[in-house]
């Protein structure tokens, strides 16, 4: 990268300041970063602090932190890192699904403390089964596949899906059968939200959507937080409107330690990891730099998603 960029890094704990980046990113022309968490929202005030900005690198799927129209006015290009990261998110997917269902965090709990004893009555830890039940997928694309793939082929399910588009190869390797919402949301015994955060998909679960949902259903949340409405969540499992939740994703990050999702023993949680493995973050800055790269090389980035 030296041989072509003087580098400017943010090395502090955390996202980078605002101040911090309005100031330094006056004579910049590439920004790499690994999405909101790191730098918060890519809108006007960024821009206007950044006239010789021209491509916006994210390490990350997800590109909700663009404020599209803006960067697209501005011509300012956005990169992110799809491909490198769909198994393993998909595999969190799954072990959100196995810990909700078998309660494997709260069970770790229990033995951990003390808990387990011969007048232990087994009915009290029973779980669910994940095999041979039906998974509803909202948001087919290459994560959503690979969910699929591990449900059909792994634990013999069968696999709903909603997305805008009908997905014909899914449905053939998958059996996966393409429903609307309240379908999918009806029929499942395990639901996963895997859409990205448009203004289509914002809160795109709700209140009304909880209630349509089987009270022994498993929710379970990898795309944003924002796609959720998180009190609606809170309320239906409060009320025992559906079985538990496995979370990556919150409507706040980090979410506030005293949100009371954190306090359930059906609430399996953990802080925005799907693809925090060391070997899929390095592909995934490795490609995110290979985006920046081309662009300030005058080249058509690998993975544009704002020309
Ligand atoms: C992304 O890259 O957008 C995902 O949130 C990874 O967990």
């Amino acid at each position: 990268m030296t041989d072509y960029c003087d580098i400017i890094e943010w090395r502090g704990d955390g996202r980078t300041p605002r101040d911090v980046l309005l100031a330094e990113i006056a004579d910049v022309k590439g920004l790499y970063t690994g999405g909101s968490s790191m730098v918060g929202r890519i809108d006007e005030e960024l821009l206007n602090h950044a006239p010789h900005l021209k491509v916006i690198s994210n390490v990350s799927v997800g590109y909700n932190n663009f404020d599209v129209e803006v960067m697209k006015k501005r011509n300012v290009i956005g990169t992110n890192t799809p491909h490198v990261l769909d198994e393993t998110v998909a595999d969190l997917a799954f072990a959100l699904i196995l810990a909700t269902a078998r309660r494997i965090t709260e069970l770790d709990r229990f033995i951990k403390d003390g808990s387990w004893k011969p007048t232990t009555n087994y009915h009290e830890i029973y779980g669910k089964d994940v095999h041979s039940t039906t998974l509803g997928i909202i948001g087919m694309g290459r994560i959503g596949e690979a969910i699929a793939r591990r449900a059909k082929f792994g634990f013999n399910m069968d696999v709903l899906y909603y997305n805008r588009n009908r997905k014909p190869e899914a449905e053939e390797k998958y059996g996966a059968e393409y429903c609307d919402l309240t379908s999918l949301l009806t029929r499942s015994d395990y639901i996963v939200l895997m859409t990205p955060l448009t203004p289509e998909t914002f809160q795109i679960i709700g209140e009304k959507e909880f209630k349509m949902m089987k009270k022994s259903a498993v929710f379970i949340n990898v795309s944003r937080g924002q796609t959720v409405d998180e009190q609606a969540l809170i309320r239906a499992l409060q009320n025992g409107e559906i079985y538990g939740a496995g979370l990556d994703v919150f409507e706040t990050e980090p979410v506030n330690p005293h949100n009371p999702l954190l306090q359930m023993s059906n609430v399996v949680a953990v802080p925005h990891i799907g693809s925090a493995t060391a070997r899929t973050e390095a592909a995934m800055a490795m490609r995110a730099a290979e985006n920046l790269v081309a662009v300030l090389r005058g080249k058509e980035p690998i993975d544009p998603v704002i020309k």
